[in-house]
C-alpha cells in the first residue's frame, strides 16, 4: 500500500463554554481541514504513522477542550481534536522498538484519517498482537478506558469488598454498565442499585447485573431510590453524574460509606450550583468522598486487561447488544462531531464508538 500524502483532520474552531455543545451545535466548534501527512524520517526517528480505524467518544473530551484540568490532555483552538483511538501502524521511525508496521495500536490520537505522532507511554498493541477475540469496538470499550476506570474506581478508590452494596449513577453508559457487572459478577457485591435515564435502560441493567435500577427522570425518583437501596443504606457510591442525582444518593449512604467521584456528566453542558445541604450530608454521615482520574492508574493496564479478558471469557462480564453503540462513519468522516455530541443527549447505550476505516 502506498503511504497517504494528505489526511482529513478536525481542528477546534471555538472552545465550548458553560452553556455547552448542545446549544450551538457541534459544527460551530470544529472545522474539517485537509492537511499534509508527515512521514517518519531520519530526522524524526521517534514518530509512527497510523491509519485511525476507530475512535472512542468520551464526555471527558469536553473537559480537554475547556482546558480545565491541567494534567489531562488539552485541546487548544486550532489544535486537532484529541481522542482515544485504535490505529493501524503504516510506518515507524527507526528509534521505535515497541511497534511495527501492521500492528493495531491503542493510544491517545486525534480526529484524523491518518496521524503521525510520538506514541505516549500508555500506548499498547491491541490484544498483545494476537488475532482479535472480540469486535474492534470492545477494545475501545470494556477492554479499554471504560473498563480500566471501573477497575481502579472499584478496587483502588472504593476498595470494594465482596458482600458490600453499591449505587452506580450513569449506569447505562460506557463506564457505568461495566461497574454494574464488575461489582456484581466479579467482585461479589451483595446488592447493586443502578441509576439511568429511561425505563428501557433500567430494564436492560436489571437483565445484566443490577439488583435494582431506578430512573432518575421519574417524578418519584427520590422515593424509588430510597426503596431500592433499602433502610440499611449502601456501602459505596460510584458517581459518574454529579448534580441532583448525586444529591439524591448521599442520604442513602451508610455512615462512613465511600463515594468515588468519577465524572460529572450532568454538569458538562450546564453549570451546576454548589449545594450546601449536600455538604452537610457528607459531614453528618462521615462519608469518604474521593475524586480520581484514570491518568494516575495506567500502570494497572496489564493486570486489568488480563482480569477483564478472563471475566468476559468466563461469562462474568457479558458483552452484547447495548454494551457498545457502534456508528459506522466509513466514508462519512464529517459525521464525527455530531456523533460525539450525541453523548450528551444519552443517545448511546454503553460505549459510543465511531468506526472510520477497516
Ligand atoms: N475519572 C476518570 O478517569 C474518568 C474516565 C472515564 C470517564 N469518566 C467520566 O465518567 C462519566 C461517564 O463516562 P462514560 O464514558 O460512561 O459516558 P457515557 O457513555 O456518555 O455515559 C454517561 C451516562 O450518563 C447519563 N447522563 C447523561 N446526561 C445526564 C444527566 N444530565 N444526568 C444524569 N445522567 C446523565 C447518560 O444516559 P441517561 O441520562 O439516559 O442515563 C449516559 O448513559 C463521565 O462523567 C466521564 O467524564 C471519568
Amino acid at each position: 500500500m502506498s503511504l497517504p500524502t494528505t489526511s482529513k483532520v478536525f481542528i477546534l474552531k471555538r472552545s465550548i463554554d458553560d452553556s455547552g455543545v448542545k446549544a450551538s451545535g457541534p459544527d460551530s466548534h470544529f472545522t474539517l481541514t485537509t492537511q499534509p501527512v508527515t512521514l517518519p524520517s531520519p530526522e524524526t526517528p521517534n514518530l509512527i504513522l497510523v491509519q485511525v480505524l476507530a475512535i472512542s467518544n468520551d464526555p471527558s473530551q469536553i473537559l480537554w477542550i475547556r482546558g480545565g484540568a491541567p494534567d489531562l490532555p488539552i485541546v487548544g483552538e486550532a489544535d486537532p481534536v484529541k481522542t482515544y483511538g485504535i490505529g493501524r501502524v503504516l510506518a515507524v521511525g527507526k528509534n521505535v522498538g515497541k511497534f511495527k508496521t501492521g500492528d493495531l495500536v491503542f493510544d491517545l490520537m486525534v480526529w484524523a484519517e491518518y496521524y503521525t505522532y510520538e506514541p505516549t507511554d500508555r500506548a499498547y498493541v491491541v490484544n498483545g498482537g494476537r488475532p482479535l477475540e472480540f469486535p474492534l469496538s470492545t477494545y475501545l470499550g470494556i477492554l479499554s478506558t471504560s473498563g480500566l476506570t471501573t477497575y481502579v474506581g472499584l478496587k483502588n478508590v472504593l476498595e470494594f469488598k465482596p458482600g458490600q452494596s453499591l449505587i452506580v449513577s450513569g449506569a447505562a453508559g460506557s463506564v457505568g454498565h461495566v461497574v454494574v457487572q464488575y461489582a456484581k459478577n466479579v467482585l461479589g457485591a451483595s446488592k447493586v442499585v443502578a441509576i439511568a435515564g429511561s425505563a428501557d435502560k433500567c430494564a436492560w441493567l436489571e437483565k445484566h447485573g443490577a439488583d435494582e435500577a431506578v430512573n432518575y427522570k421519574s417524578a418519584e425518583f427520590t422515593n424509588e431510590l430510597a426503596e431500592a437501596v433499602g433502610p440499611d443504606g449502601a456501602d459505596a457510591f460510584f458517581d459518574n453524574v454529579a448534580g441532583r442525582v448525586y444529591d439524591a444518593v448521599l442520604p442513602n449512604m451508610k455512615f462512613h460509606g465511600k463515594v468515588a467521584l468519577c465524572g460529572a456528566i450532568s454538569q458538562y453542558n450546564s453549570k451546576g450550583t454548589y449545594n450546601a445541604d449536600t455538604h452537610m450530608v457528607v459531614l453528618i454521615r462521615r462519608l469518604h468522598v474521593i475524586g480520581f482520574t484514570l491518568w494516575d492508574h495506567y500502570d494497572e493496564t496489564p493486570n486489568f486487561l488480563k482480569e477483564c479478558t478472563d471475566a468476559i471469557k468466563s461469562g462474568k462480564i457479558w458483552i452484547g447488544e447495548g454494551t457498545e453503540t457502534v456508528v459506522d462513519l466509513r466514508g462519512k468522516f464529517e459525521g464525527i462531531p455530531k456523533t460525539w455530541a450525541g453523548l450528551f443527549q444519552g443517545k448511546n447505550n454503553g460505549k459510543l464508538v465511531s468506526i472510520l476505516a477497516d
